[in-house]
Formats: structure tokens, C-alpha cells, sequence
């Protein structure tokens, strides 16, 4: 069980084990974030990492791959010292398929810690995560305390996310279960709950009265990398929007919980959700553009194309996805929200901007335009949040203006090492806090929704729009489609 102590909260005789354990994202995210919460004395030395493999595994070639990923607080390679501690947590254990016989070990060393709470994160395709419930609950090694962590996409359409929800909770109750969302761990995005409900400032100037837009941008300067099987089949839409943007999207829109509690946060995303207009075959021609990646140059480096990267010239997915959508309220009556996001951008560079209205009537004599307040919350690569208001340029004269950023940069005003997102939702899990993981309820809204848009692709068989890899995406096409909005923010 886990145990608390006042001043710091401190965790205690768990196992975390992960299936996919020599994955990617286990040793990029899930290794690193337990190494770190362990060097911050947060978890003791009463908890071991179970790492599943299905192939039979080289201990020596894991140990060598786990540790090339661990870095201290200030970013060096981890020393000795600490190596060996972290090495003594971690277990191997080979389980080639999700039954009762290839668990055998698996069971065994749970046994050998009774007292510990197990988390089984499950960082396989989601096809397995039925199978791998049903097996741990044969095997007796599901109880009450037992939770599960399931890693996205969690199936590819809301049939098959709700059929794999099925398969779960015939094995844990909703309650037992954490759909990760990685965003929702980012400290910025967790900020933005504070900055809308801790403020005065915003309580009356965040709707259709006060703002114009809302635009939330996640532009990677990466391509598919090694997951070209996994992304084919899903596209920018199903790998970024269905999970990441539209939690974004929430946490900007929802009303104010009245308590941030678990269910009361997921409640008020829930109703966001539900509100979103859903897409016909008319507005997704006008409303949406999917775009594709070819050869191009990314900060200095010549890239190749999409196609050229996955190996397979007839893909039709999308790498590049920007939509305009509507949240039909009393708060957000007729306020665009624009979604964006691409592979292979010019940089990497997510934020947030909320668009203010113009003032109503300019006193000034100049008539220079009045450039509209704008708060972003620039999410990384530096977590930081500016508000634009216009300024007099000081001296004699007349009035001169200009827009001046407020700004709050993470770094310079904590001068702290911000955790990593896996660490916090770990530390969640293991506290039993399920406020920032996704609920089955909204899970399934953000599928029906996600689903008039590829519904209406598919009828209205829209192309991928093409863009060269180090741009800001197909900006000028877009253009000439008549809708200016897609290149509005997208910055040098
Ligand atoms: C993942 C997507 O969920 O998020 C990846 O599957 C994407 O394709 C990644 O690169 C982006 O995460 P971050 O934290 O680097 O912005």
C-alpha cells in the first residue's frame, strides 16, 4: 500500500509492470520518470519496475538501453552510484503471450510481494489489452488495490475503443483504470487551470463577448521515426487531435468544476465534449485541411518525404491536420477554435493563444492600428505564458504604441527542474488521483466527434494537401481555398 508523510508526499511497496517493457516508450518516458522521482527521494527503495518482454531478453543489451536514457536533474548521464540503485528495481521477465502459462513468472514474483499494490501498465498495441486483463485476472493477480494504466491509441474508432473498454472492465473497475494522456501532465497545461481559476483577471473576459479566437497549435519538427507501422494507420488526426489537442481544447473551454476533484474535472471536459459541432460533409471540405510531408530541409538537415519514410507510395494518411470547430454554448457562442498540427514542421513549438477582440474605438489620434490582447501560453519547446497589451513607446510627442509582452517564463521564475509529464501521472497513479486521465465517457465523445471528420473525409474523399518538410505546413494552399485562418499564427 502506498503511504503518505506529511511535508513530502512519499510512495512506497509498489510494482509497476510494464507490458511492452522493451518498447519505446518505456525507456524514453516510463524508466526515466521512476529514476527521477527515485533521485528526488519521492519513491523509496520498497518498489520494483517489472519489465515484460515477449521475446526471450538480453539482460545485458536491456540494462545498457535503460540506463543510455537516464539523466540526472541537470542533464548528465546517470552516475554509478545512482545506476546501481535504480538497476536493483528493475526485473526481466519474459511473457511471450497474454496466457495463463507464459504469466507463470510473472505471478511469482508478484507473489514474493504481497503487501505491494501492483500497477500494470500496458504499453502494447491496444488489440492486446483485453487479453492481457483477462489473463491477470485468471492468474488471480488482480485484487482491489490493483490498478491499470493503458497507453493510446486506444483502438482506431469508437467501436473498437469501446469494445477494448469492454475487454477492461470485465477485469478492473473504472475506478482501477488510468487512460494516460501525457499532455495533461505537462506543467503549463496543469497551469492553465490555475491561471483560469485562480485569477480574478480572466473570470470575466473568457467567452464569446470577450474573444475573438482560440487557436492551439502542436507543431513537431519530427517525422514518424521508427513508428511507421503504427502511424500509417493512424494520421496526425487520430494520433494527435483525438487525444492531446482536444484535451487541450477542453481544459481552455470547460466551466469551472466546483472542486478540482476527479469526476467534477471530467465532468465539465465531458460537456465541452459533448458540445463540439459535430462535422458534416459540407463543412469538413471548408472546415478542415489534411496535409502530407514531402522531401524538404528540417533546421539544416535535408529530410525525406512521408512516403519515402514509411516505404509505401500509396499512402493516403495525413501528417499535417488543421481544423476550425465550434463549441455550441452560452460561453462560446460563434468563437472559432482552430486545432493544428503536423509532422515535420519548421520547428518544434506548441502553444495556446487566446485571441482577445479588437478594442471597440480608437481614441488615438494616429489611427494606427490597435493590435487585439492576446494571452499565449506557450506549452514547449519553453514553457512560458505572455500576455500582448499595447504600450506607449515612451518620449515626447505624440502617441506612439506598441504591443509589449507580459511574460512569465517557467524557468527564470522557479529556477526549477520542471518534472517530465510521465512523472507526475505516475505519481498520480500510484496516489490514486484520476483527475488528469481521460474517463471511458469522454473517451467515447471525443470519438463520435472525431468520427463526422473522418466520416466526412471518407465521403467527401478530400486529398492531402502537400507540404514541403521544414515549412509551416500547406499555408498558401489553404489560402487559396478562402479561408485566411490557417496561417494566421503560425510563426518564423
Ligand atoms: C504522442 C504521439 O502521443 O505525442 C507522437 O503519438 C508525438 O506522434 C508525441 O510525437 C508528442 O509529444 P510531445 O510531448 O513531444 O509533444
Amino acid at each position: 500500500m502506498s503511504k503518505k508523510s506529511t511535508e513530502h508526499e512519499k510512495f512506497s511497496n509498489f510494482n509497476v509492470v510494464v507490458f511492452g517493457g522493451d518498447g519505446d516508450l518505456a525507456f524514453r518516458k516510463i524508466y526515466p520518470a521512476l529514476f527521477h522521482r527515485m533521485l528526488d527521494g519521492q519513491i523509496d527503495e520498497h518498489f520494483n519496475v517489472i519489465a515484460i518482454t515477449r521475446k526471450a531478453p538480453d539482460e545485458k543489451a536491456f540494462q545498457e538501453k535503460t540506463r543510455s536514457f537516464l539523466l540526472t536533474q541537470d542533464g548528465k548521464p546517470a552516475t554509478d552510484g545512482q545506476w546501481d540503485k535504480f538497476k536493483t528495481k528493475i526485473a526481466l521477465i519474459r511473457a511471450e503471450k497474454p496466457e495463463a502459462d507464459a504469466f507463470q513468472d510473472l505471478k511469482s514474483f508478484l507473489l514474493g510481494y504481497p503487501d505491494y499494490e501492483n500497477i500494470f501498465y500496458f504499453s502494447t498495441p491496444s488489440a492486446a489489452f483485453g487479453p492481457i486483463s483477462q489473463t491477470l485476472k485468471s492468474c488471480g493477480l488482480i485484487n482491489e488495490k490493483s490498478k491499470v494504466v493503458l497507453e493510446k491509441p486506444l483502438g482506431n474508432s469508437l467501436a473498437s475503443s469501446q469494445q477494448i473498454n469492454t475487454e477492461i472492465t470485465k477485469a478492473f473497475d473504472e475506478h482501477q483504470v488510468y487512460r494516460i494522456d501525457h499532455y495533461l501532465g505537462k506543467e503549463t497545461v496543469q497551469n492553465l487551470m490555475v491561471l483560469r481559476f485562480a485569477n480574478n483577471l480572466f473570470q470575466r473576459t473568457w467567452d464569446s463577448i470577450s474573444i475573438d479566437n482560440i487557436q492551439i497549435t502542436v507543431s513537431e519538427s519530427l517525422g514518424v521515426e521508427q513508428r511507421a507501422d503504427y502511424y500509417d494507420q493512424s494520421g496526425a488526426l487520430l494520433d494527435m487531435v483525438q487525444n492531446h489537442l482536444l484535451q487541450l481544447l477542453c481544459l481552455v473551454a470547460m466551466e469551472p468544476p466546483h472542486i478540482i476533484e476527479a469526476d467534477e474535472v471530467r465532468n465539465e471536459k465531458l460537456k465541452v465534449l459533448k458540445a463540439l459541432r459535430p462535422f458534416t460533409k459540407a463543412t469538413v471540405q471548408t472546415d478542415t485541411v489534411k496535409g502530407q510531408y514531402t522531401r524538404g530541409n528540417v533546421q539544416g538537415a535535408e529530410v525525406s518525404s512521408y512516403l519515402e519514410d514509411i516505404g509505401k507510395y500509396n499512402s493516403k494518411t495525413e501528417t499535417f491536420v488543421a481544423i476550425k470547430t465550434f463549441i455550441d454554448n452560452f460561453r462560446w457562442k460563434n468563437v472559432p477554435f482552430y486545432l493544428r498540427t503536423g509532422k515535420r514542421m519548421k520547428k518544434r513549438y506548441s502553444e495556446i493563444v487566446i485571441n482577445f477582440k479588437e478594442i471597440a474605438h480608437n481614441i488615438f489620434p494616429s489611427k494606427e492600428k490597435l493590435n487585439n490582447n492576446k494571452l499565449i501560453i506557450r506549452l514547449q519547446p519553453e514553457e512560458r505564458i505572455e500576455l500582448i497589451q499595447m504600450t506607449k513607446v515612451p518620449g515626447p510627442g505624440g502617441y506612439r504604441y506598441k504591443p509589449i509582452a507580459l511574460s512569465l517564463d517557467y524557468m527564470d521564475s522557479f529556477k526549477e527542474r520542471l518534472p517530465e509529464a510521465y512523472e507526475r501521472l505516475l505519481m498520480d497513479v500510484i496516489r490514486g488521483n484520476q483527475t488528469l486521465f481521460m474517463r471511458q465517457d469522454e473517451l467515447q465523445a471525443a470519438w463520435t466527434w472525431i468520427e463526422t471528420i473522418t466520416e466526412g473525409w471518407k465521403q467527401s474523399n478530400q486529398p492531402n494537401v502537400l507540404y514541403e518538410a521544414g515549412t509551416w505546413g500547406p499555408g498558401d494552399l489553404v489560402l487559396e481555398k478562402g479561408t485566411t485562418w490557417i496561417t494566421k499564427s503560425w510563426k518564423d
